[in-house]
């Protein structure tokens, strides 16, 4: 069990990932990215037209690397670490990130995940961890920036992609709330900070909470 847990939420071009990855990488901690669950359940979903959902549980052989230089995602022998990044999978996951059950299932799955990493600290990111999944981790984030930066940052100024990413945090964020602190969570605006002051800003905040 890892002993330092860093929790990150936040929306898409955050700069959560690479965030998340780069302070893992410095803190020789292990890195889970839990949106890539989702993404790759839908995937599972897509390929399996017509199961059940609890079939679709049952059959669905997940594993992720927590290495946050080789983050890779299987299922069953398939590595999917490229497929699961596809337009295709990303206007259909947050259909699937909906519904409760799924939600359960990906919660229990993630916290088996940080159980089982033998690491000395880990960084979990997606949009429920300070909140559902690690509300008890020893360091708790939001990371937020502007919608136009978020935008710019993934390169979808204008496009329809952007619309896409817009109607995904929306739905997103009535799923959960990650657009809004809680309590005991640190907010980092990212919007003025560039990525090696986004990374310092976060390995500050893990000296903060260590030595007060
Ligand atoms: O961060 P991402 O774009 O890879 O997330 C993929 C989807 O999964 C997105 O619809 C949000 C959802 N998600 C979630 O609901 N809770 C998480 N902890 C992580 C992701």
């Amino acid at each position: 069990m890892a002993e330092f847990v860093i929790a990150i939420d936040g929306p898409a071009g955050s700069g959560k990932s690479s965030v998340s990855k780069e302070v893992a990488r410095r803190l020789g901690f292990g890195y889970l990215d839990t949106g890539a669950g989702y993404r790759a359940l839908a995937l599972h979903g897509l390929n399996n037209p017509g199961q059940e959902i609890q079939q679709l549980f049952d059959s669905f052989d997940y594993a992720i690397s927590l290495d946050p230089d080789h983050p890779a995602v299987m299922v069953g022998d398939e590595d999917v670490t490229a497929e699961i990044r596809t337009e295709r999978i990303a206007s259909a996951v947050s259909q699937i990130a909906k519904l409760p059950e799924v939600r359960k299932f990906q919660l229990e799955d993630a916290r088996a995940l940080i159980s089982a990493c033998n690491m000395p600290g880990i960084v979990v990111e997606g949009r429920d961890i300070t909140t559902v999944v690690a509300p008890d981790a020893q360091l708790r984030i939001l990371l937020t920036a502007s919608e136009a930066v978020r935008l710019a940052r993934r390169g979808l100024e204008n496009s329809e992609s952007a619309e896409n990413l817009k109607a995904r945090d929306a739905s997103d964020s009535k799923v959960v709330e990650f657009m809004i602190a809680a309590e005991g969570v640190y907010l980092v605006d990212t919007t003025d900070l560039d990525f090696e002051s986004s990374v310092a800003e976060v390995l500050r905040l893990v000296e903060v909470v260590k030595h007060g």
